[in-house]
Protein backbone atom coordinates (compact mmCIF):
# COMPACT_ATOMS: atom_id res chain seq x y z
CA UNK A 1 0.00 0.00 0.00
CA UNK A 2 1.90 3.22 -0.88
CA UNK A 3 2.41 5.58 1.92
CA UNK A 4 0.40 8.77 2.25
CA UNK A 5 1.80 12.16 1.98
CA UNK A 6 2.48 13.78 5.08
CA UNK A 7 -0.40 16.30 5.85
CA UNK A 8 0.06 19.60 8.02
CA UNK A 9 -1.98 19.30 10.60
CA UNK A 10 -4.59 22.30 12.58
CA UNK A 11 -6.05 23.30 15.17
CA UNK A 12 -9.98 23.82 15.13
CA UNK A 13 -12.17 24.67 18.58
CA UNK A 14 -15.12 22.16 18.64
CA UNK A 15 -17.32 23.54 21.98
CA UNK A 16 -14.51 25.43 23.66
CA UNK A 17 -11.80 22.26 22.99
CA UNK A 18 -9.15 22.24 20.67
CA UNK A 19 -8.10 19.54 18.46
CA UNK A 20 -5.50 19.36 16.08
CA UNK A 21 -6.43 17.13 12.56
CA UNK A 22 -5.34 17.03 8.90
CA UNK A 23 -5.93 20.28 7.31
CA UNK A 24 -8.12 18.22 4.21
CA UNK A 25 -10.14 16.87 7.20
CA UNK A 26 -14.10 17.51 7.55
CA UNK A 27 -15.75 19.14 10.63
CA UNK A 28 -17.32 15.87 11.47
CA UNK A 29 -13.83 14.09 11.74
CA UNK A 30 -12.94 17.18 13.88
CA UNK A 31 -15.70 16.32 15.93
CA UNK A 32 -15.32 12.71 16.12
CA UNK A 33 -11.64 13.61 17.52
CA UNK A 34 -12.94 15.56 19.80
CA UNK A 35 -15.69 13.26 20.89
CA UNK A 36 -18.49 14.58 19.80
CA UNK A 37 -21.80 12.83 18.47
CA UNK A 38 -22.98 14.56 15.61
CA UNK A 39 -25.72 12.42 13.77
CA UNK A 40 -25.35 11.80 10.29
CA UNK A 41 -28.02 10.42 7.41
CA UNK A 42 -26.36 10.84 4.37
CA UNK A 43 -23.06 10.58 4.87
CA UNK A 44 -21.18 7.67 3.94
CA UNK A 45 -17.58 7.05 5.42
CA UNK A 46 -17.03 5.49 1.47
CA UNK A 47 -18.49 8.28 -0.88
CA UNK A 48 -18.41 11.87 -1.33
CA UNK A 49 -20.22 14.24 0.88
CA UNK A 50 -23.84 14.82 -0.86
CA UNK A 51 -25.31 17.83 1.54
CA UNK A 52 -28.51 15.95 1.46
CA UNK A 53 -30.14 15.50 4.79
CA UNK A 54 -28.94 18.74 6.59
CA UNK A 55 -29.38 16.29 10.27
CA UNK A 56 -25.42 17.18 10.87
CA UNK A 57 -25.85 20.87 10.22
CA UNK A 58 -23.53 22.44 13.03
CA UNK A 59 -23.06 26.20 13.91
CA UNK A 60 -19.24 27.88 12.85
CA UNK A 61 -18.69 30.52 14.38
CA UNK A 62 -18.87 34.16 12.11
CA UNK A 63 -20.56 31.85 9.56
CA UNK A 64 -23.92 33.39 8.34
CA UNK A 65 -25.77 30.04 8.18
CA UNK A 66 -25.16 26.52 9.69
CA UNK A 67 -22.82 24.48 8.04
CA UNK A 68 -23.18 20.85 7.06
CA UNK A 69 -20.60 19.17 9.16
CA UNK A 70 -19.91 16.06 7.18
CA UNK A 71 -18.66 18.57 4.56
CA UNK A 72 -17.70 21.37 5.60
CA UNK A 73 -13.43 21.31 5.58
CA UNK A 74 -11.81 22.25 8.58
CA UNK A 75 -9.75 25.79 8.75
CA UNK A 76 -6.89 26.40 11.24
CA UNK A 77 -8.78 28.91 13.94
CA UNK A 78 -12.16 27.28 13.21
CA UNK A 79 -14.27 27.30 16.09
CA UNK A 80 -17.36 25.04 15.59
CA UNK A 81 -20.62 24.64 18.00
CA UNK A 82 -21.99 20.95 17.78
CA UNK A 83 -25.21 21.43 20.15
CA UNK A 84 -25.92 25.30 20.32
CA UNK A 85 -29.58 26.35 19.95
CA UNK A 86 -29.82 27.05 16.53
CA UNK A 87 -28.31 23.51 15.56
CA UNK A 88 -30.49 21.55 17.45
CA UNK A 89 -33.44 23.64 16.48
CA UNK A 90 -32.51 22.76 12.81
CA UNK A 91 -31.81 19.63 13.49
CA UNK A 92 -35.02 18.58 15.23
CA UNK A 93 -36.92 20.44 12.02
CA UNK A 94 -34.88 17.84 9.52
CA UNK A 95 -36.09 15.06 11.41
CA UNK A 96 -39.80 16.20 12.00
CA UNK A 97 -39.75 16.50 8.20
CA UNK A 98 -38.07 13.13 7.55
CA UNK A 99 -40.06 11.42 10.05
CA UNK A 100 -43.31 12.65 8.99
CA UNK A 101 -43.35 11.60 5.57
CA UNK A 102 -40.43 8.64 5.74
CA UNK A 103 -40.88 5.23 7.90
CA UNK A 104 -38.02 5.58 9.55
CA UNK A 105 -38.33 2.21 11.80
CA UNK A 106 -35.58 0.53 10.50
CA UNK A 107 -32.73 3.58 10.64
CA UNK A 108 -30.75 3.05 13.11
CA UNK A 109 -30.55 6.13 15.74
CA UNK A 110 -33.47 7.69 14.39
CA UNK A 111 -35.84 7.13 17.41
CA UNK A 112 -32.91 8.04 19.89
CA UNK A 113 -32.22 11.21 17.62
CA UNK A 114 -36.18 12.24 17.29
CA UNK A 115 -36.08 11.87 21.36
CA UNK A 116 -32.76 13.84 21.91
CA UNK A 117 -33.59 16.47 19.47
CA UNK A 118 -37.22 16.99 20.68
CA UNK A 119 -39.25 16.14 17.19
CA UNK A 120 -42.62 15.81 16.45
CA UNK A 121 -43.25 14.75 13.68
CA UNK A 122 -46.79 14.52 14.62
CA UNK A 123 -47.48 18.17 14.44
CA UNK A 124 -47.92 17.83 10.70
CA UNK A 125 -51.21 16.49 11.14
CA UNK A 126 -52.41 12.87 9.77
CA UNK A 127 -52.77 14.38 6.45
CA UNK A 128 -49.32 15.51 6.01
CA UNK A 129 -47.79 13.86 2.72
CA UNK A 130 -45.80 10.86 3.22
CA UNK A 131 -43.88 8.32 0.62
CA UNK A 132 -45.87 4.85 1.80
CA UNK A 133 -45.82 2.41 -0.65
CA UNK A 134 -45.63 -0.97 -1.08
CA UNK A 135 -42.01 -2.69 -1.10
CA UNK A 136 -40.66 -3.74 -4.14
CA UNK A 137 -39.90 -7.54 -3.92
CA UNK A 138 -39.07 -8.45 -7.62
CA UNK A 139 -36.09 -10.90 -7.18
CA UNK A 140 -34.55 -13.30 -4.71
CA UNK A 141 -31.42 -10.87 -3.43
CA UNK A 142 -32.29 -7.98 -2.30
CA UNK A 143 -35.94 -5.64 -1.57
CA UNK A 144 -36.43 -1.57 -2.39
CA UNK A 145 -38.87 -0.57 0.00
CA UNK A 146 -39.24 3.32 -0.70
CA UNK A 147 -41.90 4.06 1.87
CA UNK A 148 -38.23 3.80 4.01
CA UNK A 149 -36.12 6.26 1.39
CA UNK A 150 -34.56 9.47 2.47
CA UNK A 151 -33.49 10.34 -1.14
CA UNK A 152 -29.96 10.52 0.56
CA UNK A 153 -28.29 9.24 -3.14
CA UNK A 154 -25.87 6.75 -1.46
CA UNK A 155 -27.30 4.43 -3.07
CA UNK A 156 -27.28 5.99 -6.27
CA UNK A 157 -23.80 7.22 -6.29
CA UNK A 158 -22.46 3.54 -5.16
CA UNK A 159 -24.01 1.80 -8.18
CA UNK A 160 -22.80 4.90 -10.62
CA UNK A 161 -19.51 6.65 -10.82
CA UNK A 162 -18.18 6.12 -7.50
CA UNK A 163 -18.04 2.68 -6.88
CA UNK A 164 -19.94 0.45 -9.13
CA UNK A 165 -20.03 2.17 -12.56
CA UNK A 166 -23.18 0.24 -13.64
CA UNK A 167 -25.58 3.07 -13.05
CA UNK A 168 -28.68 0.90 -12.94
CA UNK A 169 -30.71 3.28 -10.77
CA UNK A 170 -31.11 6.92 -10.48
CA UNK A 171 -33.66 9.44 -9.06
CA UNK A 172 -36.40 9.97 -11.11
CA UNK A 173 -39.26 13.10 -10.89
CA UNK A 174 -39.01 16.13 -9.53
CA UNK A 175 -39.69 17.62 -5.73
CA UNK A 176 -41.77 15.54 -3.66
CA UNK A 177 -42.34 12.86 -6.35
CA UNK A 178 -38.96 12.42 -6.55
CA UNK A 179 -38.19 8.77 -6.27
CA UNK A 180 -35.05 6.39 -7.17
CA UNK A 181 -35.77 3.91 -10.02
CA UNK A 182 -34.31 1.71 -12.62
CA UNK A 183 -34.95 2.94 -16.55
CA UNK A 184 -38.54 2.81 -17.11
CA UNK A 185 -39.08 1.33 -13.18
CA UNK A 186 -38.61 -1.50 -14.67
CA UNK A 187 -38.11 -4.49 -12.56
CA UNK A 188 -34.65 -5.18 -11.04
CA UNK A 189 -34.61 -8.47 -12.49
CA UNK A 190 -34.97 -6.44 -16.07
CA UNK A 191 -32.83 -3.69 -15.07
CA UNK A 192 -28.79 -3.12 -15.79
CA UNK A 193 -28.43 -4.06 -12.00
CA UNK A 194 -25.59 -7.22 -11.46
CA UNK A 195 -26.69 -7.01 -7.97
CA UNK A 196 -23.65 -6.40 -6.44
CA UNK A 197 -25.43 -5.14 -3.33
CA UNK A 198 -23.01 -2.23 -3.04
CA UNK A 199 -26.52 0.10 -3.00
CA UNK A 200 -27.65 -2.34 0.64
CA UNK A 201 -24.43 -2.11 1.80
CA UNK A 202 -24.70 1.74 2.24
CA UNK A 203 -28.06 2.61 2.87
CA UNK A 204 -28.50 4.08 5.79
CA UNK A 205 -32.39 3.56 6.39
CA UNK A 206 -32.92 -0.01 5.31
CA UNK A 207 -34.69 1.08 2.05
CA UNK A 208 -32.96 -1.69 0.77
CA UNK A 209 -32.21 -4.59 2.47
CA UNK A 210 -31.14 -8.45 1.83
CA UNK A 211 -34.28 -10.33 1.35
CA UNK A 212 -33.25 -12.54 3.42
CA UNK A 213 -33.41 -9.79 6.73
CA UNK A 214 -36.75 -8.43 5.24
CA UNK A 215 -38.23 -12.00 5.44
CA UNK A 216 -36.88 -12.49 8.56
CA UNK A 217 -38.04 -9.16 10.12
CA UNK A 218 -41.76 -9.85 8.51
CA UNK A 219 -41.51 -13.09 10.26
CA UNK A 220 -40.43 -11.06 13.62
CA UNK A 221 -37.23 -13.71 13.62
CA UNK A 222 -34.39 -11.00 13.05
CA UNK A 223 -32.61 -10.09 16.12
CA UNK A 224 -29.11 -8.60 15.62
CA UNK A 225 -28.33 -9.34 19.31
CA UNK A 226 -27.78 -12.78 18.77
CA UNK A 227 -25.98 -12.65 15.57
CA UNK A 228 -22.09 -12.80 15.28
CA UNK A 229 -20.37 -10.82 13.05
CA UNK A 230 -17.14 -13.10 11.36
CA UNK A 231 -14.88 -11.54 8.96
CA UNK A 232 -12.75 -13.99 6.41
CA UNK A 233 -11.82 -13.71 2.82
CA UNK A 234 -13.53 -14.49 -0.16
CA UNK A 235 -13.16 -17.66 -1.64
CA UNK A 236 -14.53 -17.36 -4.98
CA UNK A 237 -11.58 -15.42 -6.53
CA UNK A 238 -7.58 -14.15 -6.73
CA UNK A 239 -9.08 -10.81 -5.54
CA UNK A 240 -9.11 -11.72 -1.83
CA UNK A 241 -12.20 -9.50 -0.75
CA UNK A 242 -12.96 -9.42 3.09
CA UNK A 243 -16.83 -10.66 3.63
CA UNK A 244 -18.08 -10.02 6.71
CA UNK A 245 -20.67 -13.09 7.64
CA UNK A 246 -23.56 -12.25 9.74
CA UNK A 247 -24.66 -15.38 11.20
CA UNK A 248 -28.01 -16.21 13.31
CA UNK A 249 -28.67 -19.63 14.16
CA UNK A 250 -25.50 -20.92 12.51
CA UNK A 251 -27.20 -19.78 9.32
CA UNK A 252 -25.21 -17.17 7.42
CA UNK A 253 -28.02 -14.05 7.35
CA UNK A 254 -26.15 -11.37 5.36
CA UNK A 255 -22.89 -10.59 4.03
CA UNK A 256 -21.56 -7.33 4.29
CA UNK A 257 -18.00 -6.09 3.63
CA UNK A 258 -15.66 -3.67 5.99
CA UNK A 259 -15.54 -0.09 4.57
CA UNK A 260 -11.77 0.28 5.59
CA UNK A 261 -10.55 -2.16 3.52
CA UNK A 262 -8.17 -0.31 1.12
CA UNK A 263 -8.71 -2.58 -1.61
CA UNK A 264 -12.41 -2.97 -1.43
CA UNK A 265 -13.80 -0.24 0.44
CA UNK A 266 -17.19 -2.27 1.35
CA UNK A 267 -17.78 -3.28 -1.97
CA UNK A 268 -18.51 -6.47 -3.31
CA UNK A 269 -19.48 -8.88 -6.43
CA UNK A 270 -22.72 -10.97 -6.65
CA UNK A 271 -20.39 -13.65 -5.81
CA UNK A 272 -19.27 -12.32 -2.60
CA UNK A 273 -22.39 -10.72 -1.28
CA UNK A 274 -25.03 -13.69 -2.10
CA UNK A 275 -23.47 -16.71 -3.09
CA UNK A 276 -22.97 -18.07 0.63
CA UNK A 277 -25.57 -20.77 0.02
CA UNK A 278 -23.16 -23.68 -0.66
CA UNK A 279 -21.77 -23.13 3.19
S1 LIG B 1 -27.11 -4.26 -6.61
FE1 LIG B 1 -25.30 -3.23 -7.55
S2 LIG B 1 -25.81 -3.02 -9.71
FE2 LIG B 1 -27.75 -3.48 -8.65
S3 LIG B 1 -28.66 -1.45 -8.23
FE3 LIG B 1 -27.42 -2.02 -6.42
S4 LIG B 1 -25.39 -1.12 -6.76
FE4 LIG B 1 -26.47 -1.12 -8.74
S1 LIG C 1 -32.70 3.78 -1.11
FE1 LIG C 1 -31.40 4.12 0.72
S2 LIG C 1 -29.40 4.76 -0.09
FE2 LIG C 1 -30.90 5.00 -1.74
S3 LIG C 1 -31.54 7.15 -1.63
FE3 LIG C 1 -33.02 5.93 -0.46
S4 LIG C 1 -32.27 5.97 1.66
FE4 LIG C 1 -30.58 6.64 0.35
S1 LIG D 1 -24.98 13.81 6.98
FE1 LIG D 1 -24.25 15.78 6.49
S2 LIG D 1 -25.72 16.58 5.11
FE2 LIG D 1 -26.42 14.54 5.52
Amino acid sequence: MPLQPPRRLVDVEIDGETVRVPEDATVLDACAAAGKDVPTLCHGDTLTPKNACRVCVVEVAGARTLAPACSRKVEAGMSVGTDTERARHSRKVVLELLASSVDLSTTPRAAEWIAEYGAEPGRFGEQAATVAQPPKVDNDLYVRDYGKCILCYKCVDACGEQWQNTFAIAVAGRGFDATISTEFDAPLTDSACVYCGNCVEVCPTGALSFKSEFDMRAEGTWDESRQTRTTTICSYCGVGCNLTLHVQENKIVKVTSPHDNPVTHGNLCVKGRFGYGYV
